[in-house]
């Protein structure tokens, strides 16, 4: 049961820690949430089904998803005077920024959800965090564009609610085409959890203070935000146009990737964990074809995409340090497709993330683990006296 990491005996939460929710093998390129994986579910699955399953730990029941899409919808309208906080934010504030700090703000309206000491408390804070975050999440692209921001329509499912909150006008109708809501259900659920990675890792040190769900995940927001991290969806597909509109062929770029004298790097390359193939990727890729194929959409930077991933898998420092392509390294991809703004990647990679971001601090909580404290091995001076200035 290679998943499980000894804890250090002398130091609790110490940094690394147990948890039932997901399993990496790195090596073999596995990827489970709760024991199924992540191929099944992303091909049978939906994305709130697997929202439950993280979170609650089973597949729910027909009756429980329903029960559990009711409870979210008790909580999809925002305060109004939020809005007065993302008008405080410059149209081209990063949507990454907003959402950071609305999230922690829902605090504020939300002062009972700091408090999770029983189940009861603990499940109306999840379906508040579900309910509320993709509304403030959808609000920053709304603000980004200058239109009107939109209401959750409890009568639609979630996902396509996230198309609704996006892109419907009060100028017309708007029905978002269903390919389009399946592609995205299936991305929300490749993003839903991965095991301690950095911004899950902030939110359960957050957690672990006792800050509440919504300043957690704020934090874990900002984590993610990172070009080394969730970011990099983004930096992916500026990468990938900087090749197409430079016209210089990949070899050029995997060249730059390999000069140590060159701080660039093949984004969406490489992993913390997987030296193999990312599962997620592939499963990406195969739909990246699938839904362009679907809307008719030719777009010369998914042959790009190819042509790199090709040129690295065959280059001998690529493979001598285990770089494979990851998530983010077609997702940019058919987000772009499917009409998402460049600067909106990350945050589709937060919302898929938010049901791991969630279940990941209820167990914390739910385990009572301490206050987290890494460790630290000190490399700085040994004791020294202090001399007054004049003598230095
Ligand atoms: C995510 O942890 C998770 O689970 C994260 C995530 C999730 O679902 O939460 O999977 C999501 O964050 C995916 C990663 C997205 N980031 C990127 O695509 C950015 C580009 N990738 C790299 O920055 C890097 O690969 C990391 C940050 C992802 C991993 O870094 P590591 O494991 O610390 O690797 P390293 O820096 O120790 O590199 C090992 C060697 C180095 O060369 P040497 O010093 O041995 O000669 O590989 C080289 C690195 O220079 N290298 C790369 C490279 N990634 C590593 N060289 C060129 N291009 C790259 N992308």
């Amino acid at each position: 049961l290679s998943g499980v990491i000894t804890l250090d005996p002398g130091y609790k939460n110490s940094g690394s820690c147990k948890s039932e929710i997901t399993f990496l093998d790195g090596e073999l390129g596995i990827l489970r949430y709760r024991g199924y994986s992540i191929e099944e579910l992303a091909d049978k699955g939906h994305f709130l089904e697997v929202s439950y399953l993280l979170i609650f730990g089973e597949l729910p029941s027909t009756k429980e998803l329903e029960q559990f899409e009711t409870d979210i919808r008790k909580y999809t309208l925002v305060n109004e005077e939020m809005k007065n906080i993302i008008d405080g934010f410059p149209k081209t504030a990063h949507p990454m920024g907003v959402l950071s700090a609305l999230t922690s703000a829902l605090t504020a309206f939300n002062p009972k959800s700091v408090n999770v000491d029983n189940e009861k408390e603990m499940y109306e804070a999840v379906c508040k965090t579900m309910g509320k975050f993709l509304v403030i999440a959808t609000w920053t692209y709304r603000k980004s564009m200058g239109f009107p921001l939109n209401y959750y329509d409890n009568t639609k499912g979630y996902v396509e609610n996230f198309m609704r909150l996006m892109f419907a006008l009060p100028t017309g109708p708007y029905t978002p085409d269903p390919v389009i809501i399946s592609a995205i259900d299936k991305l929300f659920i490749l993003h839903a959890d991965h095991e301690q990675n950095c911004s899950t890792s902030t939110v359960r040190m957050v957690g672990s203070s006792h800050a509440g769900l919504f300043a957690s995940i704020s934090a874990g927001v900002s984590a993610l935000w990172g070009p080394l991290h969730g970011g990099a969806n983004q930096a992916v597909l500026e990468m990938l146009e900087e090749i197409h509109t430079s016209g210089a062929d990949t070899e050029t770029y995997l060249a730059k990737a390999k000069d140590k004298n060159d701080p660039f790097r093949l984004m969406g390359f490489g992993h913390r964990v997987y030296k193999n193939f990312d599962p997620r990727a592939k499963i990406i890729k195969k739909a990246a074809d699938e839904v362009l194929a679907t809307l008719g959409v030719e777009d010369p930077i998914l042959e790009i995409a190819k042509k790199l991933e090709k040129a690295a898998l065959e280059d001998e420092y690529f493979k001598a340090r285990n770089l494979y392509p990851n998530v983010d390294f077609y997702s940019g991809i058919i987000y772009r497709a499917l009409g998402i703004p460049t600067d909106m990647f990350t945050v589709m990679f937060a919302i898929g993330r938010l049901p791991g971001w969630i279940a990941q601090w209820k167990e914390m909580r739910e385990n009572k683990e301490p206050i987290g404290r890494p460790r630290q091995i000190y490399t700085g001076h040994p004791l020294r006296d202090f001399k007054s200035s004049d003598k230095r």
